[in-house]
C-alpha cells in the first residue's frame, strides 16, 4: 500500500463550536482517502481564504474529522474506474467539496470524483493551474457573470467609468485585476494596503487604486455612480457601498465575506438604478461552466502577471502560511508543491 504526505486536520466540536484543534503533516496510506472513481498523484495545491480558515481552526469550512485540506488540487491521474480519464492525464480540480467534506488537495495523492475533474488546457503548466485555483477559477466565472449581462470594456472606457475590484491584493483580486485589465477594462482595485500594494496592482493592469477604507463603513443607500461592474470578494458594508455606487444597470458579482457575511444594504439600488447583484459559487459549478471557466482562462490571464503574483511553497510551510494569509500579510497567490 501506497503511503505519502498529508496536511491532516483533526478537530473536536461541541454544539457546533470548535472545541480542539490540530492541523499537521503526516504520513497517510491509501487506507486513509474517501471513496472516489479517479487517483490523483497530486503535483500542486494552493492556499485560498477557506484553507486557511480549515487549517487555522476557524469554523465554517471543515465539514468532517480527520480531513486533508485543501479546495483545490492539480496532478497526474495514477488509477481511473472513470472511463473518461486514464493514467496520464493531467487535471485539475477546484471545490466540488475537496478541501471541506472530502479529502482534499494539501496531500501527495487524492481519489476524487471522476465528474468534477477538468483537463489542464495544454497551453497551462501544472503550476500555473495551481496558482490560479479556486481563487483564480472564481475570479474567471465573475468576468463571465459581468459578460453574461452586457458588460463592455468600449462602453466602459467611453462612458469614462471602470469596474472596481474589492480585496484587490487578494487572490481572487488579483487575478480579477490582470484579468478584467487584459480584456480591456479600466479597473479600479480597493485595498486595505494602498501604499504596499499600489505598484503591484498598477503592474496587474489596474488604472486606479482607492484605499478600502472608503468603502468599509455604513454608507447611504444611493450614492454617486462611479462603477459600470463590480467583483467583490469581501461582503459587508462594502459590497452594500459597491452596490449604491453602481451605474444604471451596472452589474455587481459577490463571492466572498472578507469583511463579513451581511449584506446592510437597501433595494434602492435596484429598483432605481437596475443594479444586478449576481453571486458566484465556485464550488459547486457545473461541469459545463467549469470548462468554459477554464478555456476562458488560458486565453485570458496574462502568463507575465500570474507569474507575478504567485508565490511558490513546500507542503511543510503551507500551516504557517496559513496563518500569514489570514493576518493579511500575504498577497496574490500562494503555490504549494505538495513533493517538496
Ligand atoms: N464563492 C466562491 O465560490 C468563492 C471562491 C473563492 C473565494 N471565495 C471567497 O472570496 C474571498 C477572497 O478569497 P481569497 O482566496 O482571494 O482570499 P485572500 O487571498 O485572503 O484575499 C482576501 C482579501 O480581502 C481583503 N480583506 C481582508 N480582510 C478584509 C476586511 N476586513 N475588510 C475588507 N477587505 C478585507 C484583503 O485585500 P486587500 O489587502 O487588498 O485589502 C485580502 O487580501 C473569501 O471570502 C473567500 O472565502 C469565494
Amino acid at each position: 500500500m501506497t503511503d505519502f504526505r498529508a496536511i491532516v486536520i483533526e478537530q473536536e466540536t461541541e454544539s457546533g463550536r470548535i472545541v480542539a484543534h490540530t492541523a499537521e503533516v503526516r504520513r497517510v496510506t491509501d487506507a486513509f482517502l474517501m471513496a472516489g472513481d479517479v487517483t490523483v498523484a497530486v503535483e500542486y495545491s494552493d492556499l485560498n481564504f477557506k484553507d486557511a480558515l480549515a487549517i487555522g481552526g476557524r469554523p465554517g469550512v471543515a465539514r468532517t474529522t480527520p480531513l486533508i485540506p485543501g479546495i483545490d488540487l492539480v496532478g497526474v491521474v495514477e488509477e481511473s474506474e472513470d472511463e473518461r480519464w486514464r493514467p496520464g492525464d493531467r487535471v485539475v480540480l477546484n471545490g466540488d467539496g475537496i478541501g471541506e467534506s472530502h479529502h482534499g488537495g494539501l496531500a501527495e495523492r487524492a481519489r476524487v470524483r471522476g465528474d468534477a475533474l477538468v483537463r489542464v488546457p495544454d497551453v497551462l503548466s501544472s503550476e500555473q493551474a495551481a496558482a490560479i485555483g479556486t481563487a483564480g477559477f472564481t475570479a474567471m466565472l465573475s468576468v463571465l457573470a459581468l459578460e453574461r449581462n452586457g458588460l463592455d470594456p468600449q462602453a466602459v472606457a467611453d462612458a469614462g467609468s471602470s469596474v472596481l475590484v474589492t480585496g484587490a491584493a487578494g487572490g481572487v483580486g488579483s487575478v480579477a485585476v490582470a484579468l478584467l485589465a487584459k480584456l480591456g477594462y479600466p479597473v479600479t482595485a480597493s485595498t486595505g494596503r494602498p501604499e504596499e500594494q499600489a505598484e503591484y496592482l498598477t503592474d496587474l493592469g489596474a488604472s486606479a487604486i482607492i484605499d478600502r477604507a472608503e468603502l468599509s463603513d455604513p454608507g447611504k443607500p444611493l450614492q454617486r455612480q462611479r462603477w459600470a461592474g463590480v467583483v467583490d470578494a469581501v461582503g459587508s458594508h462594502t459590497l452594500a457601498n459597491a452596490l449604491a455606487q453602481t451605474t444604471y444597470g451596472g452589474t455587481v458579482t459577490a463571492c466572498g465575506l472578507a469583511q463579513g457575511s451581511d449584506l446592510p444594504a437597501t433595494v434602492m439600488p435596484f429598483i432605481l438604478r437596475g443594479v444586478t447583484l449576481v453571486g458566484i459559487n465556485s464550488v459547486e459549478a457545473p461541469i459545463a461552466l467549469r470548462e468554459t471557466a477554464w478555456r476562458r482562462l488560458a486565453t485570458d490571464l496574462d502568463t507575465e502577471a500570474l507569474a507575478a503574483m504567485t508565490a511558490f511553497i513546500p507542503l511543510a510551510e503551507t500551516i504557517g502560511a496559513a496563518d500569514e494569509l489570514l493576518a493579511g500579510r500575504l498577497h496574490g497567490r500562494t503555490v504549494v508543491d505538495v513533493r517538496a
